[in-house]
């Protein structure tokens, strides 16, 4: 939000509006002078750990550059690159690839070592700082009680730490981290980062279900049959065994977007959209979700054979299975998840296989309804409904009433992320019980060895949507094509 009717342009986070009001009218009064000196105390900065990195060069820098393009930055916003190489601003930038002048401007190098808290002494001093860390998970920990016992976190109004995916590596380490996040931290200050929830397809979920009253009587256990839920790729492992070969599909995928997107279609409606309603209402539909007995693993044809993979990896690369959400919208009806690598068709897609009508009237024709949510890639939305076939007979036949989501105005999802972090907006960012409920789904697919619950070694699969001959007893597949 920008506080307009001040010659200044000064950004003023929602919480400091009031605030600033009065400093405004103050300034009024003022002479240019100490205005010019208030006006600099307003400053903000994002400093990213580990921007020597992939994250920071593919997508964190170029998010900043569109959103600065789009003057949705505070003006005085700066951007302080840090990571324990030694580097100048020059040296840091050259990496960058290319950016005019006016964006680079905004742009710093501070080398500091997260496990040095002296070195943090180095950053400079902003009122207001969204601190990224883009560092492997394993240093969260020390990252946070280091920027803490710096001082660098103290004011939960103005500071606040940004983590990527995965927060902990099982239920134990979660609640592990969690704990030193609590001692440290406020939940307002921690942004806990997947990257679906910044997709714009994803967050039309929402939007779908709870601004049309068309859907919303339907979507429950008394109209919907099965929900089917894809997250295919084409791709391997793609030179990421070091860290993948340790996660699998179930902590890669599953664990995180794929039970966001669940959340997402199950929960009920906010009473208000805000973060702390909407998180509330993904918790309650997460602890509610527990996996079903029919929980099949697979791992691609040749993967033991990549760079970085332990030849005699069981780690799965695929994951088919049933969860059930027991509450009363959805008690007994199954959420089909299908998702892993080297399938043949890239694809996230929601199939909502509607009940069939209490009476077939028109034979000879497999009753087929259903909402297709279409989330990536060319998102759209279908209804699949029966017609009547035109001519003598009295036959029926499928149509599909499509609406391809706009995608000229699509943004990255890193746009959207860093927008709302620098701005305080937590709704798209995981809360702490989302994270320990979604562990706690999964944790009986982390075990390996004979005293599993559940079978996790996986089979093997090549081509097609893997281990066919098993994820088939799950349910009829309506595969994404
Ligand atoms: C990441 C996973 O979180 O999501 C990757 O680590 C996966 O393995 C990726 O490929 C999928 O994201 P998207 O946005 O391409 O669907």
């Amino acid at each position: 939000m920008y506080y307009s009717g001040h010659p200044y342009h000064l950004y003023v986070p929602p919480s400091h509006l009031e605030d600033i009001k009065e400093k405004i009218i103050i300034m009024n009064l003022m002479t240019t002078k100490e205005t010019e000196r208030l006006t600099e105390i307003l400053t903000h900065q994002i400093v990213i750990f580990g921007a020597t990195g992939d994250l920071c060069r593919r997508k964190l820098i170029p998010a900043l550059f569109k959103l600065h393009e789009k003057e949705l930055l505070p003006s005085n916003l700066v951007i302080v690159g840090t990571s324990r190489r030694e580097h100048s601003k020059e040296s840091w930038i050259e990496t960058l690839g290319d950016y005019p002048e006016e964006f680079l401007h905004r742009l710093d190098w501070v080398s500091t070592d997260l496990e040095n808290p002296e070195t943090l002494q180095h950053l400079p001093d902003a009122d207001d700082t969204t601190y990224f860390l883009s560092v492997p998970p394993e240093r969260y920990e020390s990252a946070i009680v280091n920027l803490k016992q710096g001082g660098l976190l103290d004011d939960p109004e103005t500071s606040r730490v940004v983590v990527e995916k995965p927060f902990g590596h099982d239920y134990e380490s979660a609640g592990h981290l969690q704990s030193v996040v609590e001692r440290h931290l406020r939940e307002k200050q921690i942004y806990r980062i997947d990257h679906y929830l910044g997709k714009d397809t994803v967050n039309n979920i929402l939007a779908t279900r709870f601004s049309n009253t068309l859907l919303e009587p339907l979507w429950n256990r008394q109209y919907i049959e099965e929900i089917q839920i894809f997250a295919s790729e084409t791709i391997g492992c793609e030179g990421r065994a070091q860290y993948y070969d340790h996660a699998g599909a179930v902590r890669d995928m599953l664990q995180n977007h794929v039970l966001q997107v669940l959340a997402l279609i199950a929960m009920e409606a906010p009473c208000k959209m805000n973060a702390r309603e909407l998180r509330r209402e993904k918790t309650k539909v997460l602890a509610a979700t527990r996996l079903g007995t029919n929980i099949i693993l697979g791992q691609y044809d040749g993967y033991r054979n990549e760079e970085g993979v332990d030849p005699q990896s069981s780690t799965p690369t695929y994951f088919a299975g049933s969860l059930f959400v027991d509450n009363w919208r959805w008690q007994g009806i199954p959420f089909n998840v299908l998702t892993g690598k080297k399938l043949p068709y890239q694809c996230v897609e929601v199939v909502i296989k509607m009940k069939a009508p209490p009476q077939q009237l028109f034979e000879g024709h497999e009753y087929n309804d259903r909402i297709v949510m279409r989330l990536q890639p060319n998102p759209h939305f279908d209804i699949r409904i029966d017609i009547k076939s035109p001519g003598l007979n009295d036959n029926v036949e499928t149509a599909t009433l499509t609406h391809a989501y706009p995608q000229e105005r699509a943004i990255d999802g890193y746009e959207k992320l860093l927008y709302d972090a620098i701005n305080g907006d937590q709704s798209h960012f995981v809360h702490s019980e989302e994270v320990m409920e979604s562990w706690r789904i999964v944790d009986d697919l982390l075990c390996t060895g004979d005293k599993c619950p559940i079978r996790t070694t996986p089979y093997l699969y090549r081509g097609g949507w893997g281990p066919e001959y098993k994820s088939q007893w799950i349910t009829n597949w309506d595969y994404p094509s």
